[in-house]
């Protein structure tokens, strides 16, 4: 290991989705690095994520909020942490749309407590963005890392002003910070809030497929693992104060997202019902993600078989997602869709 190998890791939000997916993708490929998993737990975030990796003797766990000064400060010093990678965040638009000052307080708050930890310990920090920042992008434009943010909802704003902080802290005290946008990340252990685990669940379960308006609103898909790797090879090759967009560079409709999913399903386009439209819904994102390849790093996976692989998984995995919608989750879906599938026994 070189001397600024990162050794002591502080990964925040990594019992979340993307979170977890990196813990056990960075502990595979550096099994003697520390890693240190900062999660507060909250709905998205579950134990159950890791799996395996309880007990891993390199795997550290601390319950905090990333809000919390004193905690965040008190835990890279007991772990001499030397680079925070901040994937803790509140990620689902509908329900920035219902609940938008938690966003705010989540996002925009905790990066900047991060920063502020980072920047007194002299540590470097990595932070885990989101191509939505961007907000719509007209055909056939790709956005790439300079080009303007225009957010159009709550999550989108709150992420960009965490974008903006980094940047800040960059630029003002010189604090070695890294941005990954990526774009919409399918895999395992992702929340059923969301499009295609809740598309793939709900036609395991038989039930209807909500899709918002008609269904053709553009996304770039990309694996989970790939978005990992691209996270990995800013971490290891990147340049402080860049901005690397992470993403297939295709992007395709959301009733052909469907198709991929109830194709692999075997399930019958019967399930899809168009419903009213997200408020403020985006057309389209698209990343131009030449930045990225240019540090050695590509894709495996398109669009398709990153939809296909994720749908397979939930396929394979009802005891990790069952819980989750027979928890919570039902009230949300009933709160959220009850009006939009109003035959629909929910
Ligand atoms: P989502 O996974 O929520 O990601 P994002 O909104 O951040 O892109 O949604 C992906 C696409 O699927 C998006 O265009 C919204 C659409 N969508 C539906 O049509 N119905 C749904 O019930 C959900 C959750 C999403």
């Amino acid at each position: 290991m070189s001397a600024d190998f990162p050794r002591s890791l502080l990964m925040t939000g990594g019992c979340g989705f993307i979170g977890s997916n990196f813990v056990r993708f960075w502990l595979s490929r550096f099994p003697l690095s520390t890693v240190v998993v900062y999660d507060l737990l909250t709905y998205a975030g579950r134990r159950e994520n890791l799996g395996e990796l309880w007990g891993h003797p390199q795997l550290h766990f601390v319950l905090g909020d990333i809000t919390d000064l004193e905690r965040v400060r008190q835990t890279c010093h007991e772990y001499a942490i030397d680079l925070i990678v901040n994937f803790a965040a509140e990620t689902h638009v509908d329900q920035s749309i219902a609940r938008p000052l938690v966003f705010t307080e989540t996002n925009v708050r905790g990066t900047h407590v991060l920063l502020e930890v980072a920047r007194e310990l002299g540590i470097r920090l990595h932070q885990v963005s989101t191509d939505e920042v961007y907000g719509h992008v007209p055909e056939p434009q790709q956005r790439s890392e300079d080009d303007a943010l225009w957010p159009r909802s709550p999550y989108a704003a709150s992420k960009a002003a965490a974008d903006q902080l980094a940047q800040a802290y960059f630029i003002t005290y010189g604090l070695a910070v890294t941005t990954t946008r990526g774009s919409n990340t399918v895999g395992p252990y992702q929340h059923p809030e969301k499009a295609v685990p809740l598309f793939s669940t709900n036609a395991l379960l038989g039930q209807q497929l909500p899709i918002y308006g008609d269904g053709l609103q553009q996304r770039d898909y990309v694996h989970v693992h790939d978005h990992c790797a691209g996270i990995e090879a800013v971490l290891l090759r990147g340049t402080a104060g860049e901005i690397y967009n992470v993403g297939t560079g295709q992007d395709i409709t959301n009733l052909e997202m469907v198709d991929v999913i109830l194709g692999t399903l075997g399930k019958d386009r019967c399930l899809i019902e168009h419903v009213t439209d997200r408020p403020g819904h985006d057309r389209r994102y698209s990343l131009n993600v030449s930045k990225l390849h240019a540090l050695g790093w590509a894709a495996q996976y398109t669009c398709q078989q990153a939809i296909a692989e994720t749908a397979r998984w939930y396929a394979g995995h009802a005891e990790w997602w069952q819980p989750i919608r027979n928890g919570t989750f039902r009230q949300y879906y009933q709160e959220h869709y009850g009006q939009r599938l109003p035959d629909t026994d929910l």
